[in-house]
């Protein structure tokens, strides 16, 4: 898919605020500093259109961006980040739990992993509750320019059996780098497919 443009919309903390159009949606969701704001100006080719930071903690709402004037692509807050005071982390996790259970218009959420450590209980405790509700998501790795292809495949294996233990298939994923523009076709061509459909049915 080509991005022919890609705008901020709007930021808030309810989703019941959130934009009223019936686009398809698709969120970026994952632990404070997995890459999720990074990818998104990757995938967009749009060097600052969310905000990153090497420090945790810096995207703290719902961020909406029109792309090609036709779906929505969100950016959120992470979970896990322990320096957030323990009240704030509790609003972010209200308002991201709100969003995933409110969110008609929400297709897919995009789970993001760093692709360099081993599977955390967090992000599998996540990946349980989003099945759990119903809610369809996809596996991306970041930071894949981190490790080399032999540790890319020795860890995406192992993520691979941990899975297998409460899930009967392994969810679609994606190897992603933000940095070295890894995994953009990929992501993109998946999400257009999806949209085709819908268009079709
Ligand atoms: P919060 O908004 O705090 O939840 O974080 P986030 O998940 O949006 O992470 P963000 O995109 O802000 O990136 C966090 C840090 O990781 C930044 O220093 C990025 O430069 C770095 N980073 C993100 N993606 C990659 C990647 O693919 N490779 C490398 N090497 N660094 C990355
Ligand atoms: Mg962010």
């Amino acid at each position: 898919m080509q991005i022919k443009s890609a705008e901020f919309v709007m930021s808030n903390s309810n989703v019941a605020k959130c934009p009223k159009s019936m686009l398809p949606e698709y969120a970026f969701i994952g632990r404070s500093n997995v890459g999720k704001s990074s990818l998104i100006n990757m995938l967009t080719g749009r060097r600052n259109l969310a905000k990153t930071s090497g420090r945790p903690g810096k995207t703290q709402l719902i961020n909406h961006f029109l792309i090609n004037k036709n779906w929505h692509l969100v950016d959120l807050p992470g979970y896990g980040y322990a320096r957030v005071s323990k009240s704030a982390k509790k609003t972010f996790q209200k308002f991201i739990t709100q969003y995933f259970l409110h969110r008609e218009q929400l297709i897919n959420a995009f789970v993001l992993i760093d692709i360099r450590h081993e599977p955390q209980t967090i992000d599998l405790e996540f990946m349980q509750w989003l099945g759990e509700n119903g809610i369809p998501f996809s596996i991306i790795f970041t930071k894949a320019d981190k490790l080399k292809a032999n540790a890319i495949t020795r860890h995406i294996e192992d993520y691979k059996s941990v899975l297998l233990n409460t899930w009967e298939e392994i969810p679609n994923y994606f190897i992603t780098s933000s940095s070295k523009t890894i995994g953009k076709e990929e992501v993109l061509n998946f999400i257009e497919d999806i949209n085709a459909n819908m268009s079709t049915t």
